[in-house]
């Protein structure tokens, strides 16, 4: 396996690996890898023959108050992380050669990005656009692997990558869990065991809507409502961002569950902002 830091040369192994008739497949990701990434890294070396995994943590998709200069890093167990699950090349970009002072272009979805994680995240999908579209841009890939987890992020990237015409087989890989339910984050090493309890309550609510649709109820209020109750049962202070039922390939509202039908809720548990989502029917 081996590590890229600059544009140029990677660019150059991506370009010679085309010319040799090779599918290039790629995986980005902002490092600290979990089974969750490692399991889209699985999936592009099943979908391509050079996977390409990217680790860069993107500034231009924090806002001033997130949480981007704590952002866990730890590049040498990523390493061996991608290289245990196929990975080929690692490309770890510099801030300065992505954004150089003097940087000022930017892709916006436009519409998809006004709802859920974007009406929370006003400047946030520009950034993820942005640094999808310069990846894309840089290693041309066959294969693109992005996970349900971040259900608006792929929502997004995949209009983005229709819009603007990419060659690129567009895949979401299924959300991984913890035993307990909880989905996979980075952003889970910010809990202590105690919080880390609490922070299932995005998994029980979303269990809890799955058990009411199952029993047949399709009114979206009635569901959100035992979502919120069971989100307090176990974490009382929990602040609730939204729960939101949507059709799923264009994010708008729903009023009663059908088969196209998704929940998303967003909740801060212990200042950690926690995202996550389940297809009901
Ligand atoms: P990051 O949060 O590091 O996630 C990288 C990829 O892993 C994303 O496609 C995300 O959806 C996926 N992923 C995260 N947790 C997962 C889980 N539990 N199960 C399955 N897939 C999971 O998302 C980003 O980085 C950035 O926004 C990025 C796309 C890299 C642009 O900067």
């Amino acid at each position: 396996m081996r590590t890229v830091r600059s544009i140029r040369t990677m660019q150059n192994v991506c370009r010679e690996a085309t010319a040799r008739g090779k599918r290039i497949g790629l995986v980005p990701t902002m490092g600290f890898l979990h089974e969750g990434h490692l399991s889209l890294v699985r999936r592009a070396r099943k979908l391509s023959d050079l996977v390409v995994v990217t680790i860069f943590i993107n500034p231009a998709q924090f806002a001033p108050n997130e949480d981007l200069k704590k952002y866990p890093r730890d590049e040498r167990g990523d390493l061996r992380k991608i290289r245990d699950a196929g990975g080929d090349v690692v490309f770890i970009p510099k801030r300065e050669d992505i954004y150089p002072d003097d940087y000022e272009t930017y892709v916006t979805v436009e519409k998809l990005t006004t709802a859920l994680e974007g009406a929370s995240r006003p400047t946030h999908f520009r950034g993820v656009t942005t640094i999808v579209a310069k990846l894309f841009n840089i290693t041309r890939p066959d294969v693109a692997v992005f996970g349900m987890k971040d259900y608006q992020q792929a929502i997004v990237l995949r209009q983005m990558t229709k819009d603007l015409g990419y060659p690129v087989k567009f895949v979401v890989a299924p959300t991984v869990r913890e035993a307990d339910g909880l989905a996979m984050s980075s952003r889970n090493k910010y809990f202590t065991p105690s919080q880390r309890t609490e922070a299932r309550c995005l998994f029980f609510a979303l269990r809890t809507a799955r058990e009411m649709v199952k029993a047949g109820i399709a009114d979206c209020r009635k569901i959100e409502k035992e979502m919120r109750a069971a989100i307090k049962a176990t974490y009382p202070t929990a602040g609730i961002d939204y729960i939101a039922f949507t059709e799923f390939s264009t994010l708008r509202p729903v009023q009663e569950i059908r088969k196209d039908t998704i929940v998303s809720l967003a909740v801060k548990v212990h200042g950690v902002r926690l995202i996550d989502n389940m297809k009901l029917l």
